[in-house]
This record gives C-alpha cells, structure tokens and sequence, in this order.
C-alpha cells in the first residue's frame, strides 16, 4: 500500500528491496523525492523540504526534478506532455486529488477540461506508470505527445547507459556507453516495437554482473514508441517514454474520449545487472507473461525444413519423426493457406490451401494429437498480399494514402486495424479456424513495418498508429478469452515484436530468425537484460545453417545453445540420420530434465559470449544447471573455470553428469572446470543438493 503524508502531499511506495517517493508542492508542481533503496515515510519528507536550488534565469529548478513534465511554464526539458487545444499548446494543471485503492496510487490534476491522471503501482521491486488523460470538455483536444512516465535519476558521477540495440536476425545486442550532456533518444517509427531496440534502457554508474545499483526502465507497448534518456546542463538525468515516435500528433481525443498509455515500467536494483535481470524476469513470470508458472512444452517447426514447400503428407512424415525425438508441440509454418505457396500471395485468406490440405488441417491435426503432441499453424493477421481474395475484394481496407502508392514490403501491405470490419474480419476468420481444427498453438507473425499510414475519409487518420495496437491487443484479448487452451506466440520477422505489452497476451516470443547456435550467444545475452528464458525460444537447426552464415557445428552445440530457452526444434528431420534423431532424443530428454530450472529458475550470466568461454547457470531450489560454450580454443590459453553462483556455500553438490561431489563454497568461490576443449564445444552440468 502507498503511503501518504500527514499533508497529504508527500507518497511513498515500497518494494521489498526499494522505495519510490513523490511530492507535490504549494504551487501544485509535481516533484520527484527518490528512487533507490528502501526508505521510510519521515526520510521522503525530510527529502520534500529541501530546498530547489536557486537558479539564474537562464535554467528552471523545475528540470530534472518533476515526475511528468508538462508543455509550459518554466520548464525547458523535453514534455513528457504535449497538448494542443483551439487555444493554444500546453498545459497548466491543477491538483485535484489522490486516491489509493489496493497498491495503485492515483494522482488527478485538471487543466480546463482535460483531466490527467498519473498512476503508480508497486510489483516487487518494479514500479509500474501510466497516464490516462479524459477530455470532459466541450471541444476536442490534440494529444501532440502522452508520455507513459518520466524517470528521474539521483545525483551521482559518471552515468552509463545500457541499450539493446540489432536489426533482422541480429537482434537485442547489448551495449553500454557513457552518458554524455544532451539526450539519446531511441524507438521504432514502424509500426512494431520494431527488430532494432528493445524497448528498455538501464543506467548505472559502476555496476559489474552482480554488484552495484541500477536503474532499469521497459516500455509494454507494441506500435511505435519512443524512450529519451536526457542528461541536463546540471547533470541530472531523466529518462522519458511513451507510444509513438514523434511529438508531431498521438492522437485526437474528441470530447467525452479518454486514452490510457501504456505502462512505462521501472526497476531498482543493488544487485549488479545480474541482480536486475532476476528482479527483472520475477516480475514478468509473477505479473505479465500468462500463466508463467506453466513451462512450455519442446516444439517443432516446419519453416526452416520446408518454407513454403509443404503438404500433408510431408508434414506428417516430419510428425512422426518430431514424435519419435520427443518434440511435444509440431507447428505447421507459412504456406498451409490460401494460395500461399510462395510469399506473393495469399495473406489474408485464413483458409486451408485445399490442393495440399483436402481436409482442411483437421486431418493433420487428429494425426499429430494421435501422435501425443500438440498441433500449432503460423498466421500473420495483420497482412495482406495483393494477390489475395481478401485483398480483391477489398482494396481499401489496407493502410494507403489517396492517390499515392502502395509500399509492398515482402510483397504485402498493411491492413488497417483500426477500422472496425477489418477487425470483425479478422476475429471471424481466426474464431473459425481454431474452431475447425484441433489448434492448440498460434505462432502470430509480423512481417513489415508501417510505411504508407494513411487512412483515407477518416477525420484523424493519425490516430491508426495507436489503434493498430489496441485493436491487436483486443483480438489477441478476445481469441484467448474463446480459446483458452491456445498458446500464442509473438513472432515479427523473429524478434521485431518483443515488449511487455505483447507478453502479457502471448505465451512466448520467437527471440530472431537467426537460429546459429553461436549467433545465438549473443542474442539471448541481451535478451535476458530483461526477458526470462520462459518465453525465449530457441531452435535447433540444420548445419551448415544454409539461411544466414554457413557456419557448420556439432548437434552438440546447437543443442546447448537452445536448451538455454524455450527449446524447439527447426531442422529437416526427414534428413537427419538414424544416429542424429538419436543423438536428438537424448538432448531434448536432458532439456526435459532441466526445464523448471531453464523455464523457472534464477539466471546467472557466469561469463558474457565474447570470445572465449561464456556460461549461464539457473538456479531453483536445491538444483541448478550450467550451460556452458566454448567458442575457439587458443594453445597457451587455458579455457577458465567458472565460478557458480546462487548456491549454498555450506552445502555440497552432487555433478548428475560424473557423480563427482562439490562443496558449494568450492564452486562458489574457486569455480567449476568444464572440461569444454577446440572449437565449438558445449556442455549441460547439472548439480544437486545433497
Ligand atoms: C518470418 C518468421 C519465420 C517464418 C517466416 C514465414 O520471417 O520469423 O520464422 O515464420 O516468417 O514466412
């Protein structure tokens, strides 16, 4: 429960590690105390009466210091609130009131007939924010920017920024950099969270892996956003995000409307950026990602093995093959539907392609079940080809502007989601579909951005950026409500769709195209910055990897790099041999074995993917596991032990792999030899209690 000062003007929320503490002032100017570790209620107000510093005109008091910075008035930061009304831009608000109902603290302020609500809500040590803004006046009111929060940073030295940046099949690669004067701005204007950032920043000033604080902030929002991490002229740091890209227009709010935004979610942590990652991962299993606590099962997809070249029959063989290895979940890729059988057409038409499934997937799905596995398909709702039925019969239900031309990317448009029939479209055909075969699985991809955006005859076309998302939200919302035995997973060309948003609706994520194991280190090193291996999928697939660099390596390798996710697998299984399906089923038994710990486990990152050795350990209970790869081996340099971590230095440890016994202050403290030698090579050891 927030805790509220005898004035009622100073707020204090509680983690089990960390506060957060705001106040409002005589002038009704909303000020940020502290964000940090845990302190109590007399400490915030201590904070509330020190005085702003005196500045020469040339600066405001205000910067640096307010929880939501609003267009006018003193102030010369960027706004996390820009609006624009008959009368002019900007806002002069006036407190109204605070209400407090279980943890959520609200904070009404009023200007005119807009009413700005500024909310907060503990969840662990995470700090959930969101804004929602009500037009109760007559007239409409443009909404030019609605940031979801602004973060503010205490004074320290030497700020370093952590950012996870990529593109197509190379995505969330870490990076840290010093902060310099001026701000760093980074987002999507795409449509989708988009492949090259993920929508997080962390800052800290001295953190190593698993000591020092930091400060981590994620947006859950799936369209087009964007974070601003600012350095001040005093040095002072804020961080401020929200949905869409530009301060040129969110959206209308004609009178009686309201928007919400979405959740701009922040984290302390004092436990290096090891310790904000497992804060990090606690709160998405306990809060966002559906129901967390159920792992999900090894699975098999088609694309890698058959692209667009498939049939029943074909499928089946694979089946029984993905049976046999013990896959528990075959998913059928693109090419099952319409006259998808290249990516030129067919989007749109959510029918079984009658030529390759005469029965519709029903058959299929009846046999892969006969064969004590789940059944999943592939669809991207969102697209269109133009040489689709759909797209025939209706031209005007994509994303287009009056006599201009239709952008094809991958040789698709956009629908337009924010028009009601396309929406009534799309739940019809999906509803039907899971409805006609036994679907337990959607894999929902995502395959180009947004580039013609307009949305002819409408009053506010501008308004289609944030509408796609709530409308995909909502169809997501309402086929999960109507198919509650279905798992979805959120694909957009592999990770161009990964936010806080899209997990609290989808069971899992496809982390990137780029299924090399060694690739793959990389990834899901920055990946797990703030996503937990729960939703990571990861596959195995054929070698040489043919789609992207021809690197060759051991079944081995591959096997270890997945296993340290969501394990799936994508090779062509009707050209493994016998001793590779072998080799096959024994892996994914091991990964059956280390699941809860992989899918529900602490993580440590033991050494980052950079050259040499690099090693995760999960740790759950009284188990854990290490997955440890060696890239090269170099003569002369002696491959290091690891150093475990999370174990109780005062009891020992059974190896399941050798049966050898370690003391946990040995492992903790002098490390585990792996034994890993050349090029390529990885090992899964599991540890016990005993
Ligand atoms: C995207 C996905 C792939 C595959 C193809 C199918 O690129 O990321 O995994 O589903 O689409 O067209």
């Amino acid at each position: 429960m927030p805790e509220i000062a005898e004035n009622g003007r100073t707020w204090l929320l509680s983690g089990p590690t960390s506060s957060y503490a705001l106040h409002l002032t005589a002038d009704d100017e909303l000020l940020h105390l502290h964000w940090g570790p845990r302190i109590a209620l007399v400490d915030a107000e201590a904070l509330a009466v020190r005085p702003l510093p005196d500045y020469w005109p040339f600066e405001s008091p205000l910067d640096g210091r307010e929880e939501y910075p609003v267009e006018g008035g003193a102030r010369f930061v960027r706004p996390a609130l820009s609006v624009r009304t008959s009368e002019g831009r900007g806002t002069e608000w006036s407190f109204e009131a605070h209400e407090t109902e279980d943890d959520e603290l609200r904070l009404r302020f009023r200007d005119g007939g807009l009413a700005i609500t500024l909310h907060y809500r503990m969840r662990g040590d995470v700090l959930e924010r969101w804004v929602t803004l009500d037009n109760d006046g007559p007239a409409a009111v443009e909404l030019l920017r609605a940031d979801s929060a602004t973060w503010t940073l205490p004074d320290r030295d030497g700020w370093r920024l952590s950012q996870l940046h990529g593109r197509w099949a190379a995505e969330s690669r870490l990076v840290r950099s010093s902060l310099t004067y001026g701000e760093k701005v980074i987002g999507s204007r795409r449509g989708h969270t988009g492949h090259q950032h993920l929508p997080w920043v962390a800052l800290d000033t001295d953190a190593t892996e698993e000591r020092g604080e930091v400060f981590g902030c994620a947006l859950g929002w799936s369209g087009s956003w964007r974070i601003a991490v600012a350095q001040l002229p005093d040095a002072r740091v804020q961080i401020t995000g929200g949905a869409g890209y530009d301060d040129s227009g969110l959206l209308r709010l004609a009178a009686g409307e309201s928007f919400t935004t979405p959740v701009f979610a922040g984290l302390w942590s004092d436990g290096g950026f090891g310790g904000a990652s497992r804060a990090w991962h606690a709160y998405q299993r306990a809060y966002v990602i559906p129901d967390a606590d159920q792992d999900r099962p090894v699975l098999f997809n088609s694309w890698e093995a058959t692209e667009f070249d498939i049939s029943e029959e074909q499928q089946g063989v694979l089946a029984r093959r993905a049976a046999a290895i013990g896959v528990e979940l075959f998913v059928v890729d693109d090419g099952w539907f319409g006259a998808r059988t290249s990516d030129r057409a067919g989007l749109g038409d959510w029918k079984p392609n009658p030529d390759r499934f005469p029965g519709g997937l029903k058959p299929l799905g009846d046999y892969v079940h006969a064969l004590g596995m789940k059944f999943g398909i592939w669809v991207e709702p969102e697209m269109v080809n133009a040489d689709s039925e759909l797209y025939r019969a209706h031209p005007d239900w994509v994303q287009h502007q009056t006599g201009r031309k239709r952008t094809e990317l991958r040789n698709q448009l956009v629908l337009n989601l924010a028009r009601e029939d396309v929406q009534e479209y799309l739940w019809g055909q999906l509803h039907e579909l899971l409805s006609s075969a036994p679907i337990d699985y959607v894999k929902w991809d995502f395959n180009r951005c947004f580039t013609d955006a307009g949305w002819p005859g409408e009053a506010d076309p501008q308004r289609l950026w944030v509408d796609h998302v709530h409308a995909l939200y909502r169809l997501l919302d309402r086929l999960r409500a109507a198919h509650p035995g279905v798992a979805f997973e959120s694909c957009s060309g592999g990770g161009g769709r990964i936010d806080l948003g899209v997990m609290s609706r989808t069971d899992q994520v496809w982390t990137s195209d780029n299924t090399d194991p060694l690739d793959r280190l990389a990834i899901q090193h920055g990946f797990s910055q703030i996503h937990p291996a729960r939703v990571m999928a990861a596959w195995v697939t054929d070698s040489p990897n043919t789609q992207l660099n021809g690197r060759a390596s051991s079944l081995r390798f591959r096997f270890v790099s997945a296993m340290a996710g969501v394990l799936g697998v994508g090779g062509d299984l009707a050209e493994w041999t016998e001793e590779e399906l072998a080799e096959a089923r024994d892996w994914v038994d091991r990964y059956k074995e280390i699941r809860p710990l992989v899918q529900r486990g602490d993580l440590y990152r033991l050494r980052p993917p950079e050259g040499g050795l690099s090693a995760v350990q999960y740790v759950l209970g009284g188990e854990a596991v290490v997955l440890a790869w060696l890239q090269a081996q170099h003569h002369g340099e002696p491959v290091p032990v690891l150093r475990l971590r999370g174990l109780d230095p005062t009891a020992a440890y059974e190896c399941l792999e050798t049966g050898e016994v370690h003391r946990g202050a040995v492992l903790l403290h002098h490390g585990l030899r792996t034994g890993l030698r050349g090029d390529l090579d990885a090992s899964v050891i599991r540890l016990r209690r005993i």
